[in-house]
């Protein structure tokens, strides 16, 4: 539920960026897409140049028109937020 999502930061969202462990924010939200790799029509190669990254503008110019946020529903980890200023 929605109660179990997190509110990522850039900074956490890069460590999720192998083969194994990769995540992806697409619009605002976080997806943990490394059971969808080996699915992916346009290769794992492709879906690796947004690996722990903010993949929205590749996304959207590659296929706008594909409906990421249904298909990736179940693999949604939390939000993309920005990064906490520093602690004093
Ligand atoms: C193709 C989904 C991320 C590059 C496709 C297709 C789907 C899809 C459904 C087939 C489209 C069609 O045939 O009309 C997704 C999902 C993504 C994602 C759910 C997010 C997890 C990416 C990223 C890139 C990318 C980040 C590029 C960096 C491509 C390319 C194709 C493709 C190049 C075309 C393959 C071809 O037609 O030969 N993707 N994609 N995708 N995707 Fe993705």
């Amino acid at each position: 539920g929605v109660d179990t999502l997190m509110r990522i930061p850039p900074s956490v969202l890069k460590q999720h960026n192998k083969r194994d462990d990769i995540w992806m924010a697409l619009y605002g939200k976080v997806y943990n897409v490394t059971a969808y790799m080996p699915y992916h029509p346009g290769g794992e190669k492709e879906l690796m140049r947004a690996a722990g990254r903010d993949g929205t503008k590749l996304f959207a110019a590659t296929h706008g028109w594909v409906n990421a946020e249904f298909m990736l529903d179940d693999c949604m980890v939390g939000f993309l937020v920005p990064e906490p200023d520093p602690e004093p």
